[in-house]
């Protein structure tokens, strides 16, 4: 029952691990255009964290990840709905795919298979999606694509790039939509002026940043170019065309630049046809050929065709499903490669103690950007492509940042070359690293003391749910770090002493400076729970710290057992068998502390700290080890207090019923909950019926 239990709850874990960090890297990609990861490991992310919700269908929130399309809305720019969603495209593959797609369309369209679809197909261009509205031929509003449903308002900034007016014939209303992009050229400029570490990773990334400035003068000075691919709102589409072909020429008749037809390959203009070609799908599928080997002539990205059904009437009854329309498809192009020799392998420790190791390569033009490092992901890739030092490998890149290597040319292996040994110490602190089973990542132990985690464990110890000190956030600790004003955690408790150097730092007043402090002197009174949450141990998180808490009472005397863990079996099993804690958590409390600098921190927090006794869990009561569940309204106390009440006789309370539920306590209009505890069998107790069998103990 426990392993079940415990199952569910590394369940859960995984799901918010990998939905903090699918969040993070949202945020990376869409909000400050620097993402860290390839596309493809971001997909990877995105298929676990989906069959995670296939598996446990409870986890999926409205706000998981898998509910959302592209970005949260940054809020430095207003929020706007879209009149017509912005919607996103299906991938194809391969030519099957897209044979596929083409036989769905028929079947959907009750057409015969020997009947044939007329489509349209044009290059996918890498950059930023916009929407631009017009009215009575004046351009009104310009906003990014957001979450698909709102969008940022960023009309100022495209107002530097789109026609203000048009001329001619067009729709009262009219809201086009496309691409902006940097041409290679200028993206070239742009980094030339930049310093390193402000320099952008790719012509997209370094669009996506210069369309949300805040001061539309410097987007102007960036010189975005911008393609239009179709359209939103449109009071009178029928004035256009009805062909997205005719469409879009009516577009660019208005004034608008579209996707063009000629490239430029050395020094003579061909005429490769891009968007223009109509016709059915074994017209379209060789065209993919042709364009995906003249795509580095280009002038600006793409990473694929898209295909579009032709005819309006159709697109219209075809529609959309799950945020796609059915009626287009992107045809992607596979990811570049190129072969180089792989000269170090380095490990860098991120915020949180993972050890990665990076790949130091010999310099390549992969795609046409020169790479120098890669990717190794973790200690078992290395194990299974048997990726050695000197060794000569294939690296691949995919429209994306980081590239991987991809496979070992064992040929040309040096024969004094040897298997690589991933280090089990940190390259930072020197503290043990480890690797839970289960595991991809090893990671660092020495949590407090690692400078590479320095940031996000203090971040992590005065977060609310911990020490809770108000005004200290990431970007105050990290300039402290900064000028070493904090040098590990126990610092804060000495800023005050540093007051005048502060004072005289940008961005703090008077004011500003005594909440801090105030906050700081507030947060020595601590509760034991906070504590040790605070501490930021792997796997103990604020319910797991409540547990031992509640065990143990006291931080010294929790303390005692924690020092024993490492030398002591019947220390660790003790711990083990505490009902909601076991062996995982007990083996990661015990690593923390095998590391004498931890405890040695841990020491000099407590000096600093008054953290007060926690009310120990009884042991002896009838429900004691037992887990119950509340549903309904109860009358005699509230939800919060009858939790805490439960708690503290020992009982685990859960949210939902399973068949490992003790007890379902059913207050008043109890629904679902009490009807799955018959389904079940668990034993229902009135409100009153549990009052007394807790006060019987
Ligand atoms: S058509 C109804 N055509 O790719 C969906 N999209 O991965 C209309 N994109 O959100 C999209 N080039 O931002 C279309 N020639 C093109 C495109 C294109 C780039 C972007 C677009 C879309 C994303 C989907």
């Amino acid at each position: 029952m426990i392993m079940e239990d415990e199952k569910h709850k590394l369940a859960r874990k995984e799901w918010e691990h990998l939905a903090k960090e699918i969040r993070h890297h949202d945020a990376l990609y869409y909000q400050q255009d620097r993402p860290v990861i390839s596309d493809a490991q971001y997909d990877k992310l995105r298929h676990e964290l989906e069959e995670l919700e296939k598996k446990f269908p409870e986890f999926q929130t409205p706000d998981s990840p898998t509910q959302k399309v592209g970005s949260p809305v940054l809020s430095k720019f207003a929020k706007v709905h879209h009149s017509v969603p912005m919607l996103s495209l299906n991938n194809a593959f391969s030519d099957d795919d897209v044979r596929e797609w083409d036989a769905r369309n028929k079947r959907f369209l009750g057409m015969n298979e020997g009947d044939h679809i007329e489509y349209v197909c044009e290059p996918k261009i890498d950059g930023l999606s916009f929407s631009a509205r017009y009215e009575d031929g004046k351009f009104t509003l310009g906003l990014t694509r957001g979450d698909g449903e709102v969008g940022e308002n960023i009309t100022d900034n495209l107002a530097t790039i789109l026609p203000k007016e048009l001329y001619g014939d067009f729709p009262k209303i009219l809201e086009v939509r496309g691409e902006v992009y940097m041409s290679h050229e200028n993206f070239a400029i742009l980094n030339a002026g930049l310093a390193d570490d402000d320099k952008f990773a790719n012509p997209r990334n370094a669009a996506a940043g210069s369309l949300r400035q805040k001061d539309s003068s410097i987007t102007t000075k960036r010189n975005l170019s911008y393609f239009v691919y179709g359209w939103g709102e449109v009071s009178n589409i029928v004035l256009l065309g009805d062909r997205q072909s005719l469409v879009i020429k009516s577009l660019a008749k208005l004034g608008f630049s579209i996707i063009p037809d000629d490239v430029v390959v050395g020094n003579v203009m061909i005429r490769i046809p891009l968007h223009k070609v109509e016709g059915d799908i074994k017209k379209i599928l060789p065209i993919y050929q042709g364009v995906s080997d003249i795509r580095h002539y280009l002038n600006y990205d793409i990473d694929g065709l898209v295909y579009k059904v032709n005819r309006l009437d159709y697109q219209k009854r075809l529609g959309e499903i799950a945020r796609a329309p059915r009626w287009a498809i992107a045809h992607k192009f596979p990811a570049e490669q190129a072969v180089t020799v792989l000269e170090a392998i380095d490990i860098q420790v991120g915020r949180t103690g993972t050890l990665t190791p990076v790949a130091r390569l010999k310099p390549i033009t992969v795609g046409g950007v020169v790479v120098s490092n890669a990717t190794l992901h973790n200690e078992d890739e290395i194990e299974r492509k048997d990726i050695r030092v000197g060794d000569t490998v294939v690296v691949q890149r995919a429209g994306d940042v980081i590239p991987q290597i991809v496979e070992v040319d064992v040929s040309k292996r040096p024969a004094a070359s040897y298997k690589y040994v991933f280090p089990d110490t940190c390259p930072v602190c020197k503290s043990h690293a480890v690797r839970e089973e289960g595991e991809v990542a090893r990671r660092c132990t020495g949590g407090l003391l690692c400078e590479a985690q320095l940031v996000e464990r203090i971040r992590h110890f005065v977060a609310r749910g911990a020490l809770d000190i108000e005004g200290l956030g990431e970007k105050q600790i990290t300039s402290f770090w900064n000028d070493g004003l904090i040098k590990n955690v126990t610092d804060i408790f000495n800023l005050a002493d540093k007051a005048e150097i502060i004072a005289k730092r940008e961005g703090w007043g008077k004011k500003s400076l005594e909440n801090l402090l105030a906050a700081i002197e507030k947060s020595r009174d601590v509760n034991l729970e906070k504590f040790i949450y605070a501490l930021g141990i792997r796997h103990v998180g604020e319910v797991t710290a409540k547990l031992l808490a509640r065990e143990y009472g006291s931080a010294d005397n929790w303390l005692v057992t924690m020092k024993k863990l490492a030398s002591d079996a019947g220390a660790r099993e003790m711990v083990q068998n505490i009902h909601g804690i076991g062996e995982i958590v007990a083996e990661s409390l015990t690593d923390f502390f095998a590391e004498s600098h931890n405890i040695e921190i841990v020491g000099a927090l407590l000096s600093q700290l008054r953290v007060a006794d926690a009310m120990v869990a009884s042991h002896d009561s009838a429900v004691a080890g037992k887990t119950v569940v509340f549903t309904g309204t109860l009358t005699k106390m509230s939800r919060a207090e009858a939790k805490e009440r439960a708690e503290s006789l020992g009982a685990k309370v859960a949210s939902s019923v399973s068949a490992q539920t003790n007890f379902v306590i059913a207050g008043a209009d109890a629904g679902s909950k009490l009807k799955k505890a018959n389904e079940l069998g668990v034993q229902v107790l009135s409100e009153d019926e549990w009052l007394s069998l807790i006060q019987a103990t």
